[in-house]
């Protein structure tokens, strides 16, 4: 049986003051699945995630989450109905502990349970070694570990995670997608991943969407993803 659609846009616009950046962006994403989103730089993929997660207002057309249209709600009702938004550059506070910037996360929730506490340690271990360690003092892709854990602890139903290897050194990158395949093999959490990275793609993605001057101008599915020279045709040069 085909899982339920849990995210869809359809003729989706956004932009900034003037500029249209999305120009009728249309993306269908079922419950369980792992999406991954690539284009060049600058296509505007950082932009749809914000505009999913309400940062950037819809100019135009819908944004659905499991049958309702969010595109009008404010990012923090959109978190409080399962979605959770991991940004570009991780955005961790750096003076704050693991542990404070996890109960950041947990407070949309209203704190942080212990099953919270085990759901996320067990989804990324590295969290509990460091839970009274500065964020600031910690590598990119611990970082990063805390930038996604953040977001796990109020248990969403759908994860945006844009560009979670930038930075990070390759074996991080594999730890970090083995990590997020394995909590969404357990736990059924959708995630839609911008990523340029081909290591991440292949270890992450069960299929992808091609985004090309803020339309989707390919859907490719798994096998495609393993055709390094089609990949490499649509990603950055
Ligand atoms: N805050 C902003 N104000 C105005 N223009 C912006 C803003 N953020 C992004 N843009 C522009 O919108 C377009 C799309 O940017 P976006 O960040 O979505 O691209 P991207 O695909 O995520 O790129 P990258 O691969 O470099 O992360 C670019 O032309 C960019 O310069
Ligand atoms: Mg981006």
């Amino acid at each position: 049986m085909r899982k339920d659609v849990i995210l869809s846009t359809v003729g989706l616009r956004a932009g900034y003051g003037g500029k249209p950046v999305l120009q009728g962006l249309d993306i269908e994403v079922r419950e369980g699945e792992i999406v991954a989103v690539i284009g060049r730089n600058g296509v505007g993929k950082s932009t749809l995630m914000k505009s999913l997660i309400g940062l950037v207002p819809t100019t135009g057309g819908a944004i659905v989450y499991r049958g309702e249209p969010v595109e009008q709600l404010p990012a923090h009702k959109r978190a409080r109905l399962g979605i959770g938004y991991v940004p570009q550059g991780r955005d961790v506070f750096p003076r704050l502990t693991v542990a404070e910037n996890l109960a950041v996360g947990a407070a949309i929730r209203g704190g942080m349970t212990a099953t919270d506490r085990r759901r996320l340690t067990e989804a990324f271990p590295i969290l509990e070694e460091r839970w009274s360690q500065r964020a600031g003092t910690m590598s990119g892709g611990q970082q990063q570990q805390l930038a996604i854990g953040r977001v796990l602890v109020a248990d969403p139903a759908l994860i945006l995670l844009d560009e979670p290897s930038e930075g990070i050194q390759p074996n991080i990158v594999q730890d970090i997608a083995r990590n997020m395949v394995a909590l969404n093999q357990r736990t059924g959490v959708t995630v839609v991943l911008v990523e340029q990275n081909l290591d991440m793609i292949r270890a992450m993605a069960q299929r992808c969407y091609v985004m090309d001057k803020g339309r989707i101008v390919a859907a490719l599915e798994r096998e495609a993803l393993d055709d390094a020279a089609e990949m490499r045709r649509h990603l950055a040069v």
